[in-house]
């Protein structure tokens, strides 16, 4: 078993609960209502295949570098790189970390309250006689509403901050150990329900049949990057955090490939199940945020025992959102308790709270108020401002820490991968192939290069 640290640091309980941890973090609504909302906007198979391609060669290796940070530095998105690199500006990372994970989950609640509200909808039956199975105007029409969507936002984030209220052992570890298997059994099932509806040979030929020709496009490289990020927690410090309450005796490569594989997958269940049936009901594959919103419930609609399975898929899409907003509030706390002294409850509360109000005007954009920035509502912006410039611009700055802010040795000794073909491959994947990527699609972007 774990060995007490020299500080009183929390730890997890064991190291399958650190994983599922991890686990739950990755997984969440980034698998299903963000992969999904992303594939369609940018065409599906392509973009699958640049989002395969980067897990490989950036996500899983910056995921190792993460682990390895946390873990060496036993302290938070901040205080890890004080600690390793004292005097120097790595920690720059750090903070746009602790900043993201305010932006991110200020919308994050938003979208999970919207999840609340599904699972209450098939509980209570509103969702299952909706008018002339209009299910889009269902959707339209409540994320319209000013009052009600903040109010399921609260009770999300409520809930968010009494599990981290708790701490990480008992609160996080506990609930992540259950739950997460659960969806990946129900999502299966209902992807294979998915493909007898009709839309299977479209879906299926939508999310694995690549159109070359979108490969053209610099915002699909852009947006590939972000949800790999997005979707692995990555770039913002959530896996320095979960990495530094592991104590030595962990090993982290198996851990770094399970959360990177399990994640991809998931996503790509999620993917099976949602565009068959996107197909199938005559949707629009680039109808945005809203797309798994006015999909499933087409789904439920047409299965047998469909409000059972309704609720349950929104109840563990729910917990797994859970999880992921947990990570999310975990890096801003640790980072205050730290700084400030701050007890745990303090810190949550107050973070909490601010983050509540922040998520706000993000509810509001979707119909009630006109909030727009760049063209865009505001959840969708802070959703791509987090997503495909914080996190790989984060993301960067650590594979460059690793990369050549340590030395190769002590980086293959922290990492566990040691002076092997692997370890090699790491280091040069994080040294070179996952900094000249980031940059490229970020100067590809904006027009400079490509
Ligand atoms: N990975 C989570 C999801 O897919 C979101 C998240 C992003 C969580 C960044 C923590 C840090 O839903």
């Amino acid at each position: 078993m774990l060995s007490q640290q020299e500080t009183k640091r929390e730890q997890w309980g064991s190291r399958i609960g650190f994983i599922l941890a991890c686990l739950g973090s990755a997984v969440g609504l980034g698998n299903v209502w963000r992969f999904s909302t992303t594939a369609g906007e940018n065409g599906g198979g392509a973009f699958i295949l640049v989002y395969l391609l980067i897990i490989l060669f950036i996500g899983i290796p910056v995921v190792m570098a993460e682990f390895t940070i946390g873990r060496k530095s036993q302290s938070d998105a901040v205080g890890s790189f004080q600690k390793l690199a004292p005097g120097k500006p790595w920690f720059i990372a750090g903070f746009l970390g602790v900043a993201a994970s305010f932006i991110i989950l200020s919308f994050y609640g938003v979208v999970a309250g919207w999840v609340m509200k599904y699972f209450f909808g098939y509980l209570t039956g509103s969702l299952v006689n909706v008018p002339e199975n209009d299910f889009t105007g269902y959707f339209v029409s409540f994320i319209g509403k000013t009052a009600e969507p903040i109010i399921w936002q609260f009770i999300f984030m409520a809930l968010t901050v009494g599990i981290v209220v708790v701490g990480v052992k008992k609160g996080i570890e506990a609930a992540n150990k259950v739950l997460m298997p659960l969806l990946g059994v129900l999502l299966i099932i209902l992807a294979i329900y998915s493909l007898t509806l009709g839309g299977a040979k479209e879906g299926l030929t939508f999310l694995f049949s690549p159109d070359w020709s979108k490969l053209a496009d610099p915002h699909l490289y852009l947006a590939a990057l972000g949800q790999a990020f997005f979707s692995l927690s990555l770039g913002m410090g959530a896996l320095i955090t979960y990495g530094s309450y592991l104590s030595k005796e962990n090993k982290l490569p198996t851990a770094a490939l399970s959360v990177g594989a399990l994640d991809t997958l998931v996503a790509l269940t999620a993917g099976i199940l949602i565009f068959p049936a996107v197909f199938a009901f005559g949707l629009d594959p680039a109808g945005g945020a809203g797309l798994v919103f006015m999909t499933l419930p087409n789904v439920f609609d047409q299965m047998p025992l469909g409000a059972v399975a309704g609720a349950a898929f929104f109840f563990l899409l729910f917990a797994a959102a859970l999880t992921s907003a947990v990570s999310l509030l975990e890096v801003a706390v640790a980072y205050f308790m730290r700084k400030f002294s701050w007890g745990r409850k303090q810190a949550v509360l107050i973070i909490g709270s601010i983050i509540f109000v922040l998520g706000i005007p993000s509810s509001l954009s979707q119909g009630a108020v006109p909030i727009t920035i760049m063209g865009k509502d505001f959840l969708t912006f802070m959703d791509e401002l987090s997503g495909n410039v914080f996190l790989p611009l984060g993301g960067l700055i650590i594979a460059l820490f690793i990369g050549w802010g340590w030395k190769k040795t002590d980086a293959l000794r922290d990492s566990d991968l040691g002076d092997t073909l692997i370890g090699n491959i790491w280091i040069w994947c994080v040294r070179i192939l996952a900094p000249v990527g980031i940059l490229l699609i970020f100067l590809n972007k904006i027009g400079i290069v490509g």
